[in-house]
Parts: structure tokens; sequence; C-alpha cells
């Protein structure tokens, strides 16, 4: 079978490890991720990997030879968003098993060290914090991030639960690493216009959340006049109302106000309070910085003229990356000597490879997603470009060792 299709079919047996049935939904330390886990590992060892599980639970997959060889990693998130797609992540982990499989079947030897890491929590849709998981082997981890509560559980006892180990967190650190190549779909339309396979990405977008609390007063829907209420709904409302208006004349930056949650959320009641989600990301977070001290001016004027509070906390902060100009090249080596177009590209979505880049040099490796829908159901990749992909991996790898 050729590797395209083996990686496609892996993807698919994969994907079934989800919460619900509609798309993919597997969240950190769930069963479903124990399961993804196990399979990923599984696939590892039949393809000539040794394996083990760090202590935050990242699967890692070792090809090592005798001698001071470079060696290259791979990696990419097991975990998805609610009812998100099977190729978001997991790509990056299955496809080079796949390649690395097939390079040992017939050479029976890589001339390179080889790690390939499936990260646990990159998408930071339960814990809040994204991609700290790849961060704890950049050495990056903070521990106060082992007190974060999820579903009223705090982080350090799910890792327990699990039978992971949060206070040897240090020991995820990897050393010696000579460059690290993440394959991800592009999760966007550029390369489906293009009608090209395959991107090469240059630098990839800085990303800050917030939550925000927005608090009025709770009363009955049926009494009180409309211009007599401090409705946390109507408020909210308007701030993003305003603030999606300013964001479509910017265009220097992408504002998602992803999650909205209402108390006391009664049909008959006025809300009290709500609490909503801010995803922002520019390739300058210099832009970020600017859009939300001009945010927090549009809340305090909303809230001031309707007599209400407001609070804006900070959840998340990952900076723009540049990826390695060495890495960008070798990629574009193999694109010619594969006889493909080069096309350079930004990636507008966050990925582990942000902080890898703590560790190591960093490129990352585009595939097309179809009608450049991710993050939902209908993601889908086509069985070809998995195989331009794996053609591109193959060569990256056999010409790693040259300097
Ligand atoms: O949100 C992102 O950019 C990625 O899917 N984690
Ligand atoms: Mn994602
Ligand atoms: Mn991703």
């Amino acid at each position: 079978m050729r590797i395209g299709q083996e990686a496609y079919k892996k993807l698919q047996e994969l994907g079934k490890f989800s919460e619900t049935e509609e798309g993919v939904t597997r969240y950190y330390l769930s069963k479903e991720y124990r399961e993804a886990r196990e399979f990923i590992e599984n696939y590892m060892k039949e393809s000539g990997l040794t394996t083990r599980v760090d202590a935050l639970g990242n699967i890692i997959g070792e090809y090592r030879r005798e001698g001071n060889k470079k060696t290259l990693m791979f990696g990419s998130h097991m975990d998805s968003v609610k009812n998100g797609g099977k190729y978001d992540g997991n790509l990056g982990i299955i496809l080079p098993i796949s390649c690395v499989r097939k390079i040992l079947l017939e050479k029976k030897e890589i001339d390179v060290n080889i790690v390939i890491v499936g990260f646990a929590h990159e998408e930071g849709v339960t814990y809040p914090g994204a991609c700290f998981t790849s961060r704890a082997v950049a050495g990056c981890f903070d521990k106060n991030m082992l007190d974060l509560l999820y579903d009223g559980k705090r982080l350090y006892d799910n890792l327990k639960e699990n039978n992971l180990n949060p206070d040897d967190v240090d020991s995820c650190k990897l050393e010696n690493i000579d460059g690290y190549l993440e394959v991800h779909i592009e999760q966007g339309p550029v390369l489906e216009n293009k009608n090209l396979p395959l991107g090469i990405v240059t630098a990839i977008q800085a990303c800050y959340r917030y939550v925000v609390k927005i608090g009025g007063e709770a009363g009955h829907s049926g009494t009180i006049p409309m211009d007599m209420r401090r409705d946390a709904v109507v408020a909210m409302s308007e701030i993003i109302y305003k603030s999606t208006k300013l964001s479509l004349e910017d265009k220097n930056y992408l504002i998602t106000f992803g999650k909205i949650d209402v108390f006391p959320g009664a049909i008959n009641v006025i809300p009290e309070t709500v609490e909503f989600t801010i995803d922002i990301r520019a390739i300058d977070r210099e832009i970020i910085k600017d859009k939300m001290v001009e945010f927090e001016k549009l809340v305090q004027e909303v809230c001031s003229e309707k007599n209400m509070s407001y609070s804006i906390e900070q959840v998340n902060q990952i900076e723009e990356t540049k990826c390695s100009e060495r890495i960008v090249k070798r990629l574009e080596e193999s694109f010619t000597r594969k006889g493909k177009e080069n096309y350079l590209m930004p990636s507008g979505a966050g990925h582990d490879a942000q902080e890898i880049e703590n560790l190591t040099e960093i490129g990352m490796l585009f595939v097309r997603c179809i009608d450049g829908i991710s993050h939902s159901p209908k993601e889908e990749v086509r069985v070809r470009d998995l195989e331009e992909a794996s053609e591109i991996v193959i060569d990256f790898i056999e010409n790693f060792h040259r300097d």
C-alpha cells in the first residue's frame, strides 16, 4: 500500500477515538486521549520505533543509530477541538511514522536519529493555555499551570489519576535535537485557491487569548422596563458588534469571540453576568497589544454608560514565530528535487512548533485541506496530497544528515 493511502487509512482509524459521533472530540487526559495514545504507540512500535510516554502524557517514538548522528524531530498534537477534524495535529504524527516505516522496510536503516512526538494538549480548549505539553518538551513549562482547573479538577490531580508524573515535568525536556519539522494541514483556503497540494511555512502568527466577564443585575423579564435594566448580554452584544466592526475596517488582525456563557441562563431572567472568550491573532504581537488597549477602552465606555462591572483576564500568549531559514531552505531543496512548486506562506493557525522553537530550529510543511475547512467534522484531505507530502518528508529525512 502506498504511504499516502496507509497514512490516510490510519487517520480514519485514529479518528474513531472521539467523545462525539459528529467530528472528533478528543480532550487531554480523557478516555479518548488514552485510546488514541495507545493506537499511536502501537503504530510507532510496528514501524520500528521504540516508544515511551513522558511525565505529561506525550507519546514519543524514537529511532536511534550508534555514533553521534544528527537527530531530526517530527511532531504535532493528538488532542482536538470540540467536533473537530481527523487531520488537525494527528496528520503530523501519523505521516512521519508512515514515512519512517517505509524507509526502514526498504533500506533497513536511516542516516539520522528520528524522534516523533504526539503532543497531548495543544488546543487549550479544556485546561486554558495552548501548547503546554510541547512547552514541557521544550523545557519551558510553568509549573503553576499544574494548578489549572478544568471541570472542577486540578491538572496535577488529573495527571496523577492518569498514572502520569506531574512532579517530574522537567524530565519532559528533549535534548540534542538538530531540527524539527511539523507536517500540518493548512486549515485555511490559500493552497486550495492556488491549486497547490503543499506549502512551506515562513512564520506563524501570534495568538493571545482572554476571558472577559461583564457584571449586571438579574431581574424578572416581564416586569423590568427596558431602560431600567443592567443586562449583561446587551452590554456584551454592543461590545462585540463595535469590536468586530473595527476589525473589519483594520484587516491587520483577527478577533474571535468563540465561547459565551450566560448566568443564570434562564429564558425569563435578565442576564446578570456573561463570560466570553477572545482569541486575537496577528503576525506582529505589537498589533495585538494595541488592539487590546483599544478593546479595553471600548469595554470601559459601554460598561460605565450602563453602570456595569467588567474584568479581562489573559489566559494565553504565544508570540509570532519565524521558521528557521536553514529548515525552509532544506524544504525548498526537497521540493526542487521532487519536482514540486515551492510556495512560501505564513501560518494563520498556531502550532506546537512555536514552542519547540525554544528547543531547536523549526520548519513546517503545510498540506492542503479541502475547501480550506478545519476545526470542523467536514475537515478532509486528498490521499494524493498525503502522497506528495510523504515524498517531501522522505527526501527531507534522507538528506538531513548533509550539512
Ligand atoms: O487555535 C489554533 O490556532 C490551533 O488550532 N491550535
Ligand atoms: Mn487546531
Ligand atoms: Mn493543529
